[in-house]
């Protein structure tokens, strides 16, 4: 112990020390461990640049000052263990997991080399944030439950969504909302991809969540007004006036929210600071060390590791403090201690595991098809905003109705194509998280994702580059939103009409890369 505060006071010199040298690389400077310097989370003068702007200025949210932010106890991350499938349970699985210990896993003493960090990178990934919340233990083990809840499950059978954590010996708990609750992905064929656009139903799970309980209310009028009320921490934006998703809410029934709710396809999330009425496409996280724009509407900047350790802190949690104007999602509680964060290092270790996410081996071959599919995408100019070998050029593009602040320049100028392509401006006007851009999606990766644009509305790369999506009568394959029919997929005319056989030479290319 007495060796440990050595060090910390020998780090915090040393941090003022090098806060010079760190401040060249625009990277507030922290702890050294090794060779790596683990850099700063909460630090005042990076997260007060941190945000774009929203489209409406003053609503730029202020975030939580540090000398409070450090004063929250940290996080545990436990030892985890894989949740099966009924069926698919080892023997005496259960039993096993009553006799272990609890044991905390994530240790920064015993991190030396890179690769030491990204493996404990991955152990922060997957450690859950809240236990038996969402989904109870019963219900995984119950076969019924995966027939109501279209749960995708691995091959091996197990769900990789949830970890069974044990904190305190002979308790079993359910661990979710971990970044891997999330960010993971089910393939067809029962691979399991890391980091990819994530295909867990949260907002279906969420929908049967709330009839459930409504079921359950003695007071179902109470019930739905704690609802309404609620829906400022995840979904308010009071200076939307009218688009306010909070405001809207408030006159549907719970029946009709669920409904809405349900209706929001795998991949796609009524993410806090969206709304169920604007959800967003869930992004692959395998290449995002190159993006510097973090979010569909690009609204969190990304010009360092710092600024992703400072998105993860701010997106399992902190966001919910932060000012926006006068409002605020949520009041900070009377007592730190019911709060928790990640460390620093575990922020770090978490950042560097996600740099080091590769794609899977990729089984579509550059053929010729895929060789005429990219003379087709040199000539259509997609290099214009899908620029290899990123395939972005990691621009902004404002919708056509947002209307910057007259007599300004944006702070952003310079990474801004100033020609709207048209796309739905539900997401970036009408939520939180609005800056009236959306940013150039990357196509790597296109072969194993879906749903595409901002708010996942058409399913499949043939959806996207079919000229009919731009109809009033279209169907959309993805997300349609709620009591919706029929609804044309606007904008990006970009590769709609193309011959029958170009378009399908386009898509094999882009399933190539
Ligand atoms: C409840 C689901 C959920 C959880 C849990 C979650 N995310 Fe996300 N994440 C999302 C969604 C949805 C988005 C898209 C948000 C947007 O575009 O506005 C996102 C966006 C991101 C982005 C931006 C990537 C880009 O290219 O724009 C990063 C980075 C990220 N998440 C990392 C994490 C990490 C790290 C964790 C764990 C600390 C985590 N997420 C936990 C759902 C989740
Ligand atoms: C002027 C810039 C621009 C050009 C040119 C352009 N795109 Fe895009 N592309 C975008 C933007 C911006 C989006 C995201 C739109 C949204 O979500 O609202 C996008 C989205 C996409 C998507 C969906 C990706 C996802 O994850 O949602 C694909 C696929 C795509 N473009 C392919 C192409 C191809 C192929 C071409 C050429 C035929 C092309 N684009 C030309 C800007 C452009």
């Amino acid at each position: 112990m007495r060796k440990r505060l050595s060090y910390a006071r020998w780090a915090c010199i040393a941090g003022c020390l090098i806060a010079f040298a760190g401040l060249v690389h625009g990277e507030p400077a922290g702890e050294t461990r090794g060779k790596l310097e683990v850099p700063r989370t909460w630090d005042d003068a990076a997260l007060a640049t941190l945000d774009v702007p929203l489209a409406n200025p003053a609503a730029t949210p202020v975030h939580l000052p540090a000398d409070y932010y450090y004063k929250i106890p940290l996080r545990a991350v436990w030892k985890s263990y894989p949740v099966y499938r009924p069926g698919s349970e080892p023997a005496g699985y259960m039993e096993r997991l009553r006799q272990a210990e609890p044991e905390v896993v994530f240790d920064p003493a015993k991190l030396a080399s890179e690769a030491d960090w990204i493996a404990a990178g991955e152990l922060v990934f997957d450690g859950p944030l809240v236990y038996d919340a969402l989904v109870k233990v019963e219900e995984v083990r119950d076969p019924a439950w995966y027939a109501r809840t279209g749960m995708p499950v691995a091959g091996d059978g197990t769900v990789p969504f949830f970890r069974y954590v044990v904190r305190q010996k002979g308790t079993i708990e359910l661990g979710q909302f971990s970044c891997g609750t999330c960010h993971t992905r089910v393939m067809p064929d029962g691979s399991v991809i890391k980091g990819a656009q994530g295909n867990f139903p949260v907002d279906r799970l969420d929908a049967r969540d709330r009839r459930a309980s409504l079921a359950r209310a003695a007071n179902p009028a109470e019930y739905a007004k704690g609802v309404h009320e609620r829906s400022a921490g995840p979904y308010g934006a009071p200076w939307l006036g009218a688009e306010d998703p909070q405001h809207r809410e408030e006159s549907m029934s719970i029946e009709a929210i669920a409904a809405a709710g349900e209706a929001i396809p795998p991949g796609v999330q009524a993410r806090f600071g969206t709304s169920i009425f604007d959800p967003v496409q869930v992004p692959d996280l395998i290449g995002v060390k190159d993006r510097i724009y973090l979010d569909r509407t690009g609204h969190v900047k990304h010009r360092s590791a710092g600024d992703l350790m400072r998105y993860a802190a701010l997106n399992q949690g902190m966001a919910f403090f932060d000012r926006f104007g006068t409002f605020t999602p949520s009041e900070l509680p009377p007592k730190v201690e019911y709060l928790r964060r990640y460390s620093d290092e575990m922020l770090y270790a978490l950042t560097l595991y996600l740099y080091s996410l590769k794609p899977p081996p990729n089984p579509n071959p550059f053929d010729q098809a895929a060789a005429r599919g990219k003379a087709v995408f040199d000539r259509e100019r997609c290099e214009f905003c899908h620029q290899p070998p990123l395939y972005t050029r990691n621009k902004l593009l404002p919708v056509a109705e947002y209307r910057p602040p007259a007599g300004s320049v944006h702070p952003q100028s310079r990474d801004i194509i100033p020609f709207p392509i048209g796309t739905d401006p539900g997401l970036t006007l009408h939520t939180r998280r609005g800056t009236g851009f959306y940013k150039v999606p990357s196509l790597k990766g296109v072969w194993y994702r879906g749903p595409f644009e901002h708010s996942g509305s058409v399913a499949t790369l043939e959806d996207w580059f079919d000229p009919r999506r731009l109809r009033d009568d279209y169907v959309p394959t993805g997300f349609r939103g709620y009591g919706v029919k029929t609804r044309a997929v606007k904008g990006h005319p970009f590769g709609l009409d193309l011959s029958p056989a170009d378009r399908k030479a386009l898509i094999a290319f882009l399933k190539t890369l």
